[in-house]
Formats: C-alpha cells, sequence, structure tokens
C-alpha cells in the first residue's frame, strides 16, 4: 500500500522541536520514519514493535535473514537492549559514542527477533547526530534503522536518495541535508573471543586496534549465499556493472584510459571513479569521470562515494571501473563497498 510521504527539513544542528515531534510520534504509532545519522540516511521503526521492524523489510524490499542496528539516545541506554555489556564495550562506548560504531553484544528478549534475524546477539549504536538523537529521545524507544535504501543499492547520503528509493513507501523524511561521513557504522563484534570486524565503516580500524590493542578484520565474503539462484550478492550497487580495478597508480591509469577508448569505440559509455591525482592523466578519456577525491584524504572519498555510484546510474553509462583507494582510514570502507558493488568482479593490473 503506497503512503504519501512527507519531507520535513530540519536544521542539522538545531532540528525543529515540531518537526522532531512529528517524527516521533509516527515512530511510536509503528511507522516508519527516514532521518540523517553521521553515516547515511537510516530508515527507523520503533526496535520493540515486531511489526513496526515488519514495515521496515516490506519497505526495502530486504530478505528477512540480514539483522538490523538498533540505534540508542546514549550509552546509558545500551541495558534495555543488551543482557550484559562487557568492560571492552564501556570502554568504546566512553570513547567513540556517539559516533560510527555498532557493537555486536548478547541480546534482550525484549528485542524482537525479527531485528536480529533470530541471532542470539543485537548490533547497537548511538549516532552522532543531532536530529538523529532528538528524535531517539522524542520517541522514547530505541530506533532499529537499516540504510533508507532499496535492498542491494547504494546508501542514501541525502534526502533526495532517499526519495529516489523509498518515495511512497516511507512515511516521513528528515531532511538535515548532506550526512558528514557517507560511508556506513563500523559493525564490531565483542561476543567473540578477539573483537571482530564484521563490516569496516566510519571508525577506522586504527583507531579500534589503539583502544584495544588486538583486532580481527573478519568480512563476510562478496559472494555469500545468492538470494535467489543465478544471483550474485551484489550491494551499494549501481545499476551498470562495476568492477574494481587494483594496481599501481600508473597502471592503474594506463589501464582506465584503454578501457575509456575500446568501450567508446564500440559505442559504450563508461564511467570511470578515480581519485583527484588521476585526472590529468584521464582528463582526455572518453568516458565520465568521477573524481571523488585526494587519495591522501580517504575520508573525503568515502564521503563522495554512494553519491558518484548514484550520478553514473542517472547519467545512463553502461559500465563503472573504480580504481582502488588502499586502505587507510576509511579507504578501507571504501574497498569493502566497491568490492560489494563488483559483485567479487575485481581486476589486477
Ligand atoms: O551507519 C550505519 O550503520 C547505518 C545507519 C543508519 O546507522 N545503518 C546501516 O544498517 O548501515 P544496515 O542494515 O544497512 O547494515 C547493518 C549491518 C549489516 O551488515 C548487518 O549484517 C549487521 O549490521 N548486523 C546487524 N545486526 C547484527 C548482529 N546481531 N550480528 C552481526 N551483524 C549484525
Ligand atoms: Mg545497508
Amino acid at each position: 500500500m503506497p503512503v504519501e510521504t512527507q519531507i520535513l527539513r530540519v536544521d542539522p544542528q538545531n532540528p525543529e522541536p515540531e518537526a522532531i515531534a512529528q517524527a516521533a510520534e509516527l515512530v511510536r504509532r509503528g511507522g516508519l520514519v527516514a532521518f540523517p545519522t553521521e553515516t547515511v540516511y537510516g530508515l527507523g521503526a520503533n526496535a520493540l514493535d515486531e511489526k513496526a521492524v515488519a514495515g521496515i523489510f516490506a519497505a526495502k524490499r530486504r530478505p528477512a535473514d540480514d539483522p538490523i542496528i538498533v540505534h540508542l539516545a546514549s550509552a546509558e541506554e545500551l541495558n534495555r537492549v543488551v543482557a550484559s555489556v562487557p568492560p571492552a564495550a564501556k570502554e568504546l562506548a566512553r570513547r567513540f559514542w556517539p559516533g560510527p560504531l555498532t557493537l555486536v553484544l548478547p541480546k534482550k528478549p525484549v528485542v524482537p527477533d525479527l531485528v536480529t534475524a533470530g541471532l542470539p546477539t543485537v548490533a547497537a549504536r548511538v549516532p552522532d547526530h543531532p536530529v538523529a538523537l532528538a528524535l531517539i529521545r522524542e520517541a522514547g524507544v530505541p530506533i532499529a534503522a537499516p540504510s533508507a535504501n532499496l535492498f542491494g543499492r547504494p546508501s542514501p547520503t541525502t534526502a533526495e536518495h532517499v526519495l529516489e528509493d523509498l518515495a511512497g513507501r516511507v512515511e516521513i523524511i528528515l531532511d538535515a541535508g548532506p550526512t558528514p561521513i557517507g560511508v556506513e557504522s563500523t559493525v564490531l563484534d565483542l561476543t567473540r573471543p578477539v573483537p571482530t570486524i564484521l563490516r569496516p565503516g566510519g571508525l577506522p580500524r586504527e583507531a579500534l586496534e589503539e583502544a584495544l590493542g588486538e583486532v580481527r578484520v573478519e568480512d563476510k565474503p562478496v559472494r555469500g549465499p545468492a538470494p535467489s539462484p543465478g544471483m550474485l550478492d551484489r550491494h551499494y550497487a549501481p545499476r551498470a556493472p562495476l568492477t574494481l580495478v587494483m594496481g599501481d597508480d600508473h597502471a592503474l591509469r594506463g589501464f582506465l584510459a584503454r578501457v575509456a577508448r575500446e568501450a567508446a569505440a564500440q559505442g559504450r559509455r563508461v564511467g570511470l571513479i578515480v581519485a583527484e591525482e588521476d585526472i590529468p592523466a584521464l582528463k582526455d578519456a572518453p568516458a565520465v569521470l568521477q573524481a571523488l577525491g585526494s587519495l591522501e584524504d580517504p575520508a573525503g572519498v568515502a564521503r563522495r562515494l554512494f553519491s558518484a555510484l548514484r550520478v553514473l546510474d542517472a547519467l545512463g553509462v553502461q559500465e563503472i571501473y573504480a580504481r582502488d583507494f588502499g586502505e587507510s582510514g576509511l579507504a578501507l570502507a571504501v574497498r569493502n563497498r566497491l568490492m560489494r558493488a563488483a559483485g567479487g568482479r575485481v581486476l589486477r593490473v
């Protein structure tokens, strides 16, 4: 059943209380609200209301085996959803919350199985965005929220992106402009003997290592169990097939220039996702260039990534080649998202 989607503009620093009250009331009634966090826009519902959470899965067309993050207004609220809070969680919360870090911990029975996809654990975080915090506080309940995109699509970093995917599927979008970080939170599993990063994200691995000592990175396989036969596990994906290209700068630039020329000769439109430093070598290439920023500024690259994927879609390119940006700081999250967008199509040149 399509609903009417209402966009409420709010000040990112001091959100208007009337807008927050209206959105919070909707959450309490079991409705869906898209709201900004410091990472990406989330599609929120009352985390303790199983029917409301079912609405999230329906709106996103998300399969039920993918658990959802629970958002809290403060670290003190962790014990509303988590059975026990180990010392490591307290320390990480003290250092990094509010912030782009999600902690996986043993869940309390009050958290519906639908939120955790039947797992005995729950993923929780305190977002660092005045609008998100005001909404959670005013709603008075923890808010379950995945990224506010259709399943498989790039995550939304603006309210326009949310509208592109979810118009008619969400009642309220709180629009506070672009999100400052632009990639999702780092998901850290604290239920294992060694803390394990399940998804690299907005909080760099290096920061966690400094806080905890040893940290493992155990990324889900890119070619996971296929949701339906013949379908790759492709996420964050633009419509055009994307290939991730790895190699040294010189080889990368030569390869991308050649690919663009060959495609143009065959009448195909190619999109290239590159670094600022690549532009001199590629400015004459017959391709649509999306420069994400300097190789020296992985945070800037991360911030522009999802938007660039959507722009290339809107321009109707038929293939996309993306350069690798390395793995220091937020570049690790960028590599992870590009790998997934590529559905495993990685070339080494
Ligand atoms: O930055 C973010 O994390 C954004 C904003 C809205 O907070 N949210 C987000 O949610 O990216 P979503 O649903 O797109 O991704 C949630 C990730 C998934 O990779 C999911 O598998 C993992 O968190 N996750 C959730 N609950 C989990 C659990 N109990 N155990 C392991 N992984 C879990
Ligand atoms: Mg997502």
